[in-house]
């Protein structure tokens, strides 16, 4: 049975301040929504994150998980921002200057395992269970999709998976959130919290299949962008507008904690 920790209102609300400072690409919904997946594990294993940069999310996930039992958090990045998708390291050679500092601060970086190395070198060693699998690296199709390929295997039953930016124009992360995530009958609640697409596995697919309804609805709306993302490299003027308004239409909100909690607490 899992519950949300005492306080985690105000738990988040200081994280937020905590990790204000640290540059990165998240939005408050989406940090506080991060920090209830590390703080309500729904499986047991590891949390692993796939993509660092300078630490946000790490900070984020090692706080929530040090609510828990364990609280550890795998991170893999190289640091050097080698995808096309990545964010600019502004000149710099590697983000692990600020990444190292930034987990010193926050005063996690005995709780993080870090692998400085490409996920797919991480993937050839890698062979424990996960109970939270971040996906926040190369946002390309091929990233995404091998990212998704080499880990998703080692996801515990009752897991869940949460991949960062499907509303955002990148065609990595929608396409595999609707194509490997959606069309799967392993894989039952899900939903968007702000630009992060998130999932529950489970091992049995008719469980999964339980959760048609929807998901085929999400999976309608988000489709929708599908063709802009892949199609078109930079949109503008009035794609830009389309693209918007079709984005309007995929609840994508402040997730509500007891709400989410009943909705992954469904084990059958
Ligand atoms: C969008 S940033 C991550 C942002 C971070 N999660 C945060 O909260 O600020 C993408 C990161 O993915 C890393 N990356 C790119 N390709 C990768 C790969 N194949 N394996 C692991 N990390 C990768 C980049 O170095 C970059 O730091």
């Amino acid at each position: 049975m899992i519950s949300l920790p005492k306080d985690f209102e105000n738990f988040t609300a200081r994280l937020i301040e905590t990790t204000k400072n640290i540059e990165g690409l998240l939005s408050e919904k989406e940090m506080k929504f991060l920090a209830l997946l590390a703080a309500c594990p729904t499986a047991e294993g590891e949390i692993l994150e796939i993509g660092s940069f300078k630490g946000k999310s790490t900070v984020i996930l090692a706080k929530g998980a040090s609510l828990t039992a364990k609280t550890r958090v795998v991170a893999v990045d190289p640091l050097t921002s080698p995808a096309t998708t990545d964010p600019d390291l502004k000149g710099q050679e590697s983000s692990s200057g600020d990444f190292q500092t930034n987990l010193r601060n926050a005063g996690v970086e005995k709780h993080v395992e870090f692998h400085r190395k490409r996920s797919r070198e991480l993937a050839k060693i890698w062979n424990r269970d996960i109970r939270l699998l971040w996906i926040d690296g190369d946002h390309t199709y091929a990233g995404t999709k091998s990212d998704f390929d080499m880990f998703s295997r080692f996801l515990s039953n009752g897991a869940i998976i949460a991949i960062h930016d499907v509303l955002h124009n990148f065609e990595g992360t929608i396409r595999v959130f609707l194509e490997d995530v959606l069309l799967s009958k392993h894989f039952g609640p899900a939903g968007m919290c702000g630009s992060i697409g998130w999932s529950q596995y489970f091992k049995d697919s008719n469980i999964g299949w339980k959760f048609k309804h929807p998901k085929i609805k999400l999976y309608q709306k988000l489709s929708r962008l599908l063709p802009y993302s892949v199609l078109n490299d930079d949109i503008k003027g009035f794609t830009k507008i389309k693209y918007k308004v079709l984005r309007s239409r995929i609840s994508h909100r402040d997730a509500n904690p007891s709400k989410w909690l009943r909705e992954v607490m469904f084990i059958e």
